[in-house]
């Protein structure tokens, strides 16, 4: 079976390292601190919470997911699933119900797994005003169950309409619950910054920042060598350096283009640098709709943008070479270019440097001189 897991939160036996980082988050924990974890996607963050609680038996999470939330009713009946998740216990479910009935929820049990399921009346839609309620309701289960509060892809929080509202009222709260850690875990630093070191948010210094980088190289590649060897594969140390360059040392990216060379290699065949190229054309067959959707969204500038910054580097994008391969616009149109493909999640920023969210989506397009 392959070894290699990604695009899921791996934990246990296929969690590597990050020692200093789980020792550090466990004690935020036991001291109910609230932490915001930072990191670039797919660089663990998620997998690093997940194991740090994991690993504090006995204690349990409660784990609200807000990607591509876009009302405060959607956060607020996330929030209430989640509860009723972490609860899992039909009668209390019930009365809890009982309490928020303006809210009309109704509850079934899943068949299968005999857990509760709470469903809503489609035609309420829930408030801000309920936030406090439903944050009241966590501190009430606090009192009698161990658990931490994590709040996932926290910045797509700044997508609801009224969110500096929901922030406000989220934050309200949550500085008086004393007892409970809350981790607000997210991947777009600009928009993490906004909400906990803006001085005008209401987040401001609310928590303690901790950044997830990616793994270093030592560790990491142990840990994958190993998973190579167990399954009678033998990697060059070469391949390995070039697996993490061209997945930029995102731990999740660099899994991933492991997943593609194990299922290239036979057993008992080493796994040198002429497989890479066979691993790269299974991820990108994988993957070509994804890439085409991508060019199809673009018109032929942004795609002469994005073709010369694959071939260039992400640090040049004002340079004259640059201006000179885009067919010599302006750099407010180049500008806005690259501000569109942010937008649209085929770009980001790291610092000074534009890069690309996938760096197998550059991979593809290099050869092919877009
Ligand atoms: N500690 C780790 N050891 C081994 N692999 C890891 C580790 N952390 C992350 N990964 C790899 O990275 C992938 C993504 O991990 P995870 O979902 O935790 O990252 P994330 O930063 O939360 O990603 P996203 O930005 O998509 O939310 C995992 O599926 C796994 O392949
Ligand atoms: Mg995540």
């Amino acid at each position: 079976m392959n070894p290699f897991k990604y695009g899921s939160i791996v934990l246990g036996k296929d969690f590597c390292g990050r020692k200093d980082l789980l020792e550090q988050i466990s004690n935020h924990i036991k001291a109910s601190q609230n932490i915001a974890v930072f990191g670039e996607r797919r660089v663990g963050k998620s997998s690093l919470v997940y194991e740090a609680v994991r690993r504090l038996r006995g204690t349990d999470l409660l784990y609200m997911d807000l990607l591509g939330i876009k009302s405060t009713d959607a956060l607020l009946k996330r929030m209430l699933r989640a509860i009723v998740t972490l609860e899992n216990n039909v009668s209390w479910v019930t009365r809890m119900i009982k309490t928020l009935s303006h809210l009309r929820p109704t509850i079934t049990t899943d068949p299968v797994t005999s857990m509760p399921i709470v469903s809503f009346d489609a035609s309420v839609e829930l408030k801000a005003d309920s936030i406090q309620e439903v944050l009241d309701l966590i501190e009430s289960i606090s009192k009698k169950k161990c658990f931490v509060v994590v709040f996932d892809e926290f910045q797509d929080i700044l997508d609801i309409n009224d969110a500096d509202e929901a922030i406000a009222l989220l934050r309200s709260k949550i500085q008086f619950h004393n007892n409970i850690a809350y981790v607000f875990v997210g991947s777009m630093r600009h928009k993490m910054d906004e909400i906990f070191t803006s001085p005008n948010s209401a987040f401001f210094k609310s928590a303690i920042p901790l950044t997830v980088d990616p793994m270093p190289y030592e560790e990491f590649s142990k840990f994958l060598v190993k998973k190579f060897e167990k399954g009678g594969r033998k990697v060059f140390k070469e391949t390995l350096k070039q697996v993490f360059e061209i997945s930029n040392n995102i731990t999740g990216d660099i899994q991933q283009l492991c997943e593609a060379l194990w299922e290239v290699t036979p057993e008992g065949d080493a796994v040198s640098s002429d497989k890479l190229k066979t691993a790269l054309e299974l991820i990108f067959s994988r993957e070509q709709k994804s890439y085409e959707t991508f060019i199809s969204l673009l018109t032929d500038f942004q795609l002469k943008c994005l073709t010369a910054l694959a071939k260039q580097g992400g640090r040049r994008v004002y340079s004259m070479d640059f201006v000179k391969a885009v067919g010599h616009h302006s750099s407010a149109s180049v500008n806005r270019a690259i501000t569109r493909m942010i937008n649209i999640n085929i770009l980001f920023k790291s610092g000074k440097e534009i890069r690309f969210v996938n760096p197998f989506f550059m991979a593809w397009l290099l050869p092919r001189g877009r």
